[in-house]
């Protein structure tokens, strides 16, 4: 079978064409952050950025990642990561864990284009995401939270 090229978490990596990406990801990258919930595309526990945007992974190919950026959590600058960490730890959003991963990949998608986000804008981005445990509103105030933290990383950096 055919391999495309595309980069994972800022490597050059490549796939089959008609590779499922969420299974290439688990199984070849070591990549399991990224969670199996449903295989169908129902659930975004297998969420990953393609070039800024969150895609189920469950629902990708080889072919139709080919040449694209992808980003999973564990490709996160560690500041990032450390941030949506205690955001959504403090917000307690966050008992099972399993949906989690995914969430913080719509949170992302979110605040890189919309750093100040409003409650209803931080609902809708996670509106892709299945989580059984929380209720979504503490992932929703976790998300407002990261997005405080973000710009007080962001400010700090720029006095330094
Ligand atoms: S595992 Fe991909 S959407 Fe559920
Ligand atoms: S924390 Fe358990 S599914 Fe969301």
């Amino acid at each position: 079978m055919a391999l495309r090229t595309f980069t994972v978490n800022g490597r050059e990596a490549a796939i089959e064409e008609g590779r499922n990406l969420l299974d290439w990801l688990r199984r070849e990258a070591r990549l399991t952050s990224v969670k199996n919930g449903c295989a169908e595309g129902a659930c975004g526990a297998c969420m990953v950025l393609v070039d800024g945007r969150a895609m189920n992974a469950c629902a990708l190919s080889g072919a139709k990642v080919a040449g694209k950026r992808v980003l999973t959590v564990e490709g996160f600058p560690p500041e990032e990561l450390a941030a949506y960490e205690r955001a959504f730890a403090e917000a307690g959003a966050v008992q099972c864990g399993f949906c989690t991963p995914g969430m913080v990949i719509s949170a992302k998608a979110l605040l890189d284009k919309t750093p100040d986000p409003t409650p209803e804008e931080a609902r809708k981005a996670i509106r892709r995401n299945i989580c059984r445990c929380t209720g979504y509103a503490k992932i929703v105030d976790a998300t407002l939270a990261a997005a405080k933290e973000r710009a007080g990383d962001e400010e700090e950096g720029g006095e330094a």
